[in-house]
């Protein structure tokens, strides 16, 4: 695995409702709650205290401004591997959905990715979750092969997504 880019500018795009910046420990809480929100098998606090401590992670969160206060309402995970940005992980919490709240952070993710020197952006998804497939594919990613039985919950299958950069 290569090292991850972490000297980078701390903000990414200063937006007047919307700050995407790097997930700090003390956001643990806020994420966690909208992880369990959003997912049928939700990654607990150990792993996303591991994930903190990665070189080749990043996580980065989207910060609702103005009247909500700086509430955390998304965020994304992704993995630096040599020449592959891989996002693990990428949620919005529901009241906040249709807002451009992931399109924020998927924007600051190819940038950061460019950055890095990134040539590919990869992903997995359920077969079944049409709104994020949609998501993905408003960016230009492609479902470029299946991972039968990915899910170990449902053993449901998942798509397996690029996006050249
Ligand atoms: C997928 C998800 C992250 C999208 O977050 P979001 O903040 O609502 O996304 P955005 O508002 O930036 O949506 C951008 C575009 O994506 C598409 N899109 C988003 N949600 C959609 C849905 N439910 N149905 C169809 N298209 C959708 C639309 O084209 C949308 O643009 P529009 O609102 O102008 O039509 C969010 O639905 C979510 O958290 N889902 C649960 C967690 C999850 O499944 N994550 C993916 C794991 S692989």
């Amino acid at each position: 695995m290569s090292l991850i880019y972490k000297d980078h500018k701390r903000n990414y795009i200063q937006r007047e409702d919307l700050q995407i910046a790097e997930m700090r420990e003390e956001d643990i809480e806020e994420v966690l709650s909208i992880e369990n929100r959003c997912f049928k098998s939700p990654w607990n606090r150990t792993a996303f205290e591991q994930e903190l401590c990665l070189d080749w992670s990043k996580i980065l969160v989207a910060r609702k401004c103005n009247e909500y206060h700086n509430t955390i309402v998304g965020y994304i995970c992704l993995w630096v591997l040599l020449n592959e940005v891989h996002i693990l992980n990428l949620a919005t919490i529901p009241d906040f959905r249709r807002q451009g709240v992931a399109t924020s952070l998927m924007n600051s993710c190819i940038e950061f990715s460019i950055h890095v020197g990134a040539k590919v952006l990869t992903l997995e998804v359920r077969k079944s979750n049409l709104s994020a497939i949609s998501f993905y594919k408003n960016y230009g990613f492609e479902p470029e092969g299946i991972k039968p039985r990915y899910y170990s919950d449902n053993l449901e299958d998942a798509y397996v997504m690029w996006l050249t950069l």
